[in-house]
C-alpha cells in the first residue's frame, strides 16, 4: 500500500510512504501529482480528507505548520509489563505491569489507520509480553499500518516462532554493548538475545533488524564490537541513543557521556560504516549528516519529532485511560509522578472506548506548547548556525530541565518555559564543534 501525504512545507509538502518497506520518500510536486490516478481532489474544509484507490491512499486537508495533520509514527506502549526492569530505563515498567486491553487496542487500530498513521512502534515495557502481541501486530498490518517492534530481545519461544513466521515488519532490538557491559545493564541476557536474533535471521533472511544501543561511558569504546554484531546478524542499521537522565537508578546518570565524547563516538561510527558497511542513526545530525541514516519516517526539521510528527500512546490502568504525550523521556511517562509535573508534558487523556478524542488532542497546539512553540528554545539554539543549516534539528527541547528545582506550589508551566529557554540540549552539537568552526 502507498500512502500519499499533502502537508505543510515544514513537513515536506509532498511525501509518499510505502507500507511494505516502511519508508517515507519526499517527492517533488510533479512526481506526487503523477502518482495520483486523477488530479488532487478539492479541499472541503475538513481537517483530514482521505481518498482511496486500489493500492493507494491520499491524506490531505488542513496544513498546520506546527505539526503533521496526524502523527506519522506512534510509540504505542501496549504493556507496562517488563521482564528486565533495567536500571537505565525511563519507563517504570515491572514484571507485574498491566497490558492495554486488547479490545481497546483493536478500536485504536481502526481509528489510527483511517486517519493516516504510517507506522506504529509497538513498545512498552516489553511489547512481546502482551498476551495478544502477535494478534495486534497482524491487526495493524491488515489495517495498512507499518509495524516496528521495540524489544529487548528476551522473547519466549512461542512468540519467537510467530515472529519468525510474520513478514513485513521491523524488529528493533536493544543491545547495550559487549557481553560484559550489556549484561551489567540487562541481566544475563546477551547470549539469549543474540541466539534469538540468529534464530529469526535464519528463519527469515529478509527480516529487517535494527539494533539500538544506549550510549554510556561504559560502552562508548565498543562501537567496533557492535558493528561486528550488526554484520553477523545482518542488521540493517544500529541506532546510538545517548543515555537520557530520566533513569530508574539515579546512580546511572554519572554514565552520561559528554558532548565531546558523543562526537568521538559519531566519528568512530563513521569509520565503522566505512570499514564494515554498517549503517547507523543517532539523535543529532552533524557535519557527518551524509554518513548518518535519516529517520525513515520523521523529517525532524527545526526540532525533534516529539509532538510535531509523532507521539506516545500509553495506558494508565489506575484510571483506565489512554495517555497521550510527546516524549517518553518526559515526566509524562511516569504515571506515578506528581500531576503538577506531568501536566505540562501530558497532551491529554481519553477513555478506552473514545478513540476519536485522540485527534482532538493532537490538533490542539496549546496542549503541546513545550514541543511545538519553537520560540521557547534557547536563543543559543535558535540562532545556531548548525540549526540554520539543518545539520542539527535542535534536538531535544526539554533535555536539560531540572525537575527537582521546580516549585510545585507555583506555576510549573511558567517555570518550565523559562528553563527551556535558558538551557540547550545536554549533547549540544555546537559545544563540540565550536573550536573547529563551521
Ligand atoms: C523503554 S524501551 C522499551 C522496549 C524494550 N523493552 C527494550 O528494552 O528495548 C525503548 C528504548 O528506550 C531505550 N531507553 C530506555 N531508557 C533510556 C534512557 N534513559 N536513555 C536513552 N534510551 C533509553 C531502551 O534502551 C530501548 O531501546
Amino acid at each position: 500500500m502507498l500512502k500519499l501525504f499533502h502537508e505543510h512545507p515544514e513537513f515536506n509538502e509532498f511525501s509518499l510512504f510505502d507500507t511494505t518497506t516502511g519508508r517515507m520518500s519526499l517527492l517533488a510536486a510533479e512526481d506526487f501529482n503523477a502518482l495520483l490516478p486523477g488530479s488532487l481532489p478539492e479541499e472541503n474544509g475538513e481537517y483530514i480528507q482521505h481518498a482511496k484507490w486500489p493500492g493507494m491512499e491520499l491524506f490531505f486537508g488542513a496544513k498546520p505548520s506546527t505539526h503533521t495533520r496526524f502523527p506519522r509514527r506512534i510509540y504505542f506502549q501496549i504493556t507496562r509489563s517488563c521482564n528486565l526492569e533495567c536500571p537505565a530505563c525511563f519507563i517504570k515498567a515491572h514484571r507485574a505491569g498491566t497490558h492495554v486491553p486488547v479490545n481497546a487496542v483493536m478500536q485504536m487500530i481502526s481509528f489510527l489507520s483511517r486517519h493516516g498513521l504510517a507506522e506504529v512502534r509497538l513498545t512498552g515495557g516489553e511489547p512481546t509480553l502482551h498476551p495478544n502481541f502477535i494478534e495486534i501486530l497482524h491487526a495493524f498490518q491488515a489495517a495498512g499500518v507499518y509495524v516496528s517492534v521495540g524489544t529487548n530481545g528476551v522473547i519466549n519461544q512461542r512468540t519467537l516462532e510467530a515472529l519468525a513466521e510474520a513478514r513485513g515488519y521491523w524488529l528493533i532490538c536493544s543491545l547495550d554493548g559487549n557481553k560484559t557491559t550489556h549484561n551489567s545493564y540487562r541481566g544475563d541476557t546477551y547470549d539469549t538475545i543474540l541466539g534469538n536474533l540468529r534464530f529469526l535471521r535464519e528463519r527469515n533472511p529478509l527480516l529487517r533488524i535494527r539494533l539500538t544501543t544506549v550510549l554510556t561511558r561504559q560502552n562508548m569504546d565498543q562501537m567496533w564490537h557492535l558493528g561486528q554484531v550488526c554484520r553477523e546478524i545482518g542488521a540493517e542499521s544500529i541506532t546510538i541513543i545517548p543515555l537520557r537522565p530520566q533513569v530508574r537508578d539515579p546512580a546511572i546518570k554519572s554514565s552520561m557521556v559528554t558532548a565531546r565524547e558523543f562526537r568521538k563516538v559519531i566519528e568512530t561510527m563513521v569509520e565503522v560504516r566505512a570499514a564494515m558497511g554498517v549503517r547507523f542513526t543517532t539523535t543529532i545530525e552533524t557535519d557527518y549528516k551524509e554518513q548518518i541514516e535519516r529517520d525513515p519516517v520523521f523529517t525532524k526539521r527545526s526540532s525533534c519529532a516529539a509532538g510535531r510528527e509523532g507521539t506516545n500512546l500509553d495506558y494508565d490502568e489506575a484510571t483506565k485511560t489512554f495517555q497521550v504525550y510527546g516524549c517518553s523521556y518526559s515526566p509524562a511517562s511516569d504515571l506515578a509522578a506528581s500531576p503538577e509535573i506531568r501536566k505540562p508534558f501530558l497532551a491529554g487523556t481519553f477513555g478506552l472506548d473514545e478513540p476519536e478524542k485522540f485527534l482532538t488532542i493532537w490538533r490542539d497546539d496549546l496542549r503541546w506548547t513545550l514541543f511545538r512553540d519553537l520560540s521557547l528554545k534557547s536563543a543559543a539554539c535558535r540562532e545556531c548556525v548548525y540549526l540554520h543549516h539543518n545539520l542539527c534539528t535542535g534536538s531535544c527541547p526539554i533535555q536539560n530541565v531540572d525537575y527537582d528545582s521546580l516549585q510545585l506550589n507555583k506555576d510549573v508551566f511558567e517555570q518550565l518555559k523559562k528553563q527551556v529557554a535558558a538551557t540547550a540540549e545536554w549533547y549540544c552539537y555546537h559545544q563540540v564543534t565550536d573550536e573547529k568552526g563551521f
